[in-house]
C-alpha cells in the first residue's frame, strides 16, 4: 500500500469549507458523561489550527462511541443481553444516544482552541446543512455523532454523497482520524469519492512513524507483543515475521506459547485452539532467523485479583490453581537486554494484568527500559499507550499511536481503507 499521502500542505484551502474527520471517540465518566482523556482532541489541533490559520471554514465529524442508531436493532440487542423486553423503552434508548453526544467534545475543543465551536444538532438535517452554509473562514462547527446516522458504518453513499455535500462544491476532505483508517464507514471512506481528500497532520505523522518502522526500520527491530490472546495478535505476529530481527512475546499469549512446546500453565489465560499456531510461529521464526523470545520465568497468583497471592516460578511450571499474570524478574532482564541495543521497538500490548499494582512489574520495566534507549520508540495505542501513560513514561517514547485497532491492522499489514482512499502525491 501506498503511505505517501497528499497532505493539508499540498492543497490550497483558502476560502474554502473542509470538512475534518477526526477521532474525538475519547474516554468518558459514565456518571457525569465528562472527557477523561482529552488526548485525541489535542492530537487535532495542529492540523484544525493550521487550517482555521490558512482561511478554511472548518467542519468537524467524529464518530463517538458505538451508538446503535436504530430503536428496532437496540432492542433487539438488548433482550439478546437478557433484559427485559417490556423495559426496553424509546425514552431508554434516545438515553443512550444522549449519552453520546458530542457537547462535551464540542466544549473541549473550544477551550482548547480558545475560539467557539458550533455545534450541529445533527450530522447532515436541516441544522448540520443551515450552520455549515453560514460558516465563515476562520470559523470552525462540529456535526453530532456521525454514528447516529444508520448509514454511516455501512458506508451508504448517500449518506457520503450528503456529508460531503456540507462542504460544497469547492469543498475539500482532511482526513485526520488515524484511529479510525481501519474502518471504511462514510465519513471515513466514503466521503472521498466525492472532494479531493488528503490527510491531516496526525495521519501524517502515524504514517511516518509506524510506516517508516516497518518499511525502513533503523535496525536491529525490536516488536514486543503482549496482551491476552495470541488469536488477536496472530496477523502482527505474521506480518513483522517478515520484518523484525527480534520478536518478544510476553502477557497472556505467551502461555498459549508455553503450553504448545509441553508446558505446565496451571489456570492461566490458554487457547488451546492455537497451539499448533504458536507453534509454527516458533518454526518460522527459526527458519527466518527471527530471534523470537518467550518467558523463562513468570509471577504467578492464586486468584485473578489485586490481592491474590504470589510467587516465581519458571515458565511451564505453573502448578493448577495458579495463573500467570505477569512476567517473571529473569525474563524482565532478557527482555530490557533485547532491547538496550535496538534501533528501533515496536511495542503493542502489555506484559502482564498492569492494572494490578502487584502485577505491573513487567509492564513496568519495559516501559523503563524504553524510555531509556536510544533506540526510535513506537507504541501500539490502547492498553500499551495506557500503560505507558500511567506510568510516567509517555514523554520519554518517540511515537504514541493514537489508534488502537487502527494501529494494530496497520502493523498487520492490512490496507486501511481511511488512507487508502485520499489522493497520492
Ligand atoms: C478507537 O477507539 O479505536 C477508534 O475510535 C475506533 O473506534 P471503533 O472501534 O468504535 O470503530
Amino acid at each position: 500500500m501506498n503511505y505517501n499521502k497528499k497532505t493539508v500542505k499540498d492543497i490550497d484551502v483558502k476560502g474554502r469549507k473542509v470538512l475534518l474527520r477526526c477521532d474525538f471517540n475519547v474516554p468518558q465518566d459514565k456518571a457525569t458523561g465528562a472527557i477523561t482523556d482529552d488526548k485525541r482532541i489535542r492530537a487535532a489541533l495542529p492540523t484544525i489550527q493550521y487550517l482555521l490559520d490558512q482561511g478554511a471554514a472548518v467542519i468537524a465529524c467524529s464518530h463517538l462511541g458505538k451508538p446503535e442508531p436504530s430503536f428496532d436493532k437496540w432492542a433487539k440487542k438488548q433482550a439478546e443481553k437478557g433484559k427485559d423486553p417490556a423495559s426496553l423503552t424509546k425514552e431508554k434508548w434516545e438515553k443512550t444516544l444522549e449519552a453520546l453526544c458530542m457537547e462535551p467534545v464540542a466544549k473541549r475543543l473550544g477551550e482548547l482552541l480558545g475560539r467557539d465551536v458550533v455545534l450541529a444538532g445533527d450530522v447532515v438535517g436541516p441544522d448540520a446543512q443551515a450552520k455549515a452554509a453560514a460558516l465563515q473562514p476562520g470559523q470552525i462547527m462540529l456535526l453530532q455523532n456521525t454514528r447516529f446516522e444508520k448509514g454511516e458504518t455501512k458506508n451508504d453513499p448517500e449518506l457520503a454523497k450528503a456529508m460531503a455535500g456540507l462542504a460544497g462544491e469547492d469543498g475539500v476532505y482532511v482526513s485526520d482520524a488515524f484511529g479510525a483508517v481501519h474502518r471504511a464507514h462514510a465519513s471515513t471512506a466514503g466521503v472521498a469519492a466525492h472532494l479531493p481528500a488528503v490527510s491531516g497532520f496526525l495521519i501524517q505523522k502515524e504514517l511516518d512513524f509506524i510506516g517508516g518502522a516497518l518499511a525502513n526500520p533503523k535496525r536491529p527491530l525490536v516488536a514486543i507483543l503482549g496482551g491476552s490472546k495470541v488469536s488477536s495478535k496472530i496477523g502482527v505476529i505474521n506480518n513483522l515475521l517478515e520484518i523484525a530481527d527480534t520478536i518478544i512475546i510476553g502477557g497472556g499469549m505467551a502461555y498459549t506459547f508455553s503450553a504448545a512446546k509441553g508446558g505446565q500453565v496451571g489456570d492461566s489465560l490458554l487457547e488451546e485452539d492455537w497451539k499448533d499456531y504458536a507453534n509454527d510461529m516458533v518454526k518460522k521464526a527459526a527458519d527466518k532467523g527471527v530471534k523470537l523470545l518467550l518467558p523463562v520465568d513468570t509471577v504467578i497468583a492464586d486468584k485473578f485479583a489485586p490481592d491474590a497471592d504470589s510467587k516465581v516460578v519458571k515458565a511451564g511450571e505453573i502448578p493448577n490453581g495458579w495463573q500467570g499474570l505477569d512476567i517473571g524478574p529473569d525474563t524482565v532482564k532478557l527482555y530490557c537486554g533485547a532491547v538496550a541495543d535496538a534501533g528501533t521497538v515496536i511495542w503493542n500490548g502489555p506484559m502482564g494484568v498492569f492494572e494490578f499494582e502487584k502485577f505491573a512489574a513487567g509492564t513496568k520495566a519495559v516501559a523503563e527500559a524504553l524510555s531509556k534507549t536510544t533506540a526510535i520508540t513506537i507504541i501500539g495505542g490502547g492498553d500499551s499507550a495506557a500503560a505507558v501513560a500511567q506510568m510516567g513514561f509517555a514523554d520519554k517514547m518517540t511515537h504514541i499511536s493514537t489508534g488502537g485497532g487502527a494501529s494494530l491492522e496497520f502493523l498487520e499489514g492490512k490496507e486501511l481503507p481511511g488512507v487508502a482512499c485520499l489522493l497520492d502525491k
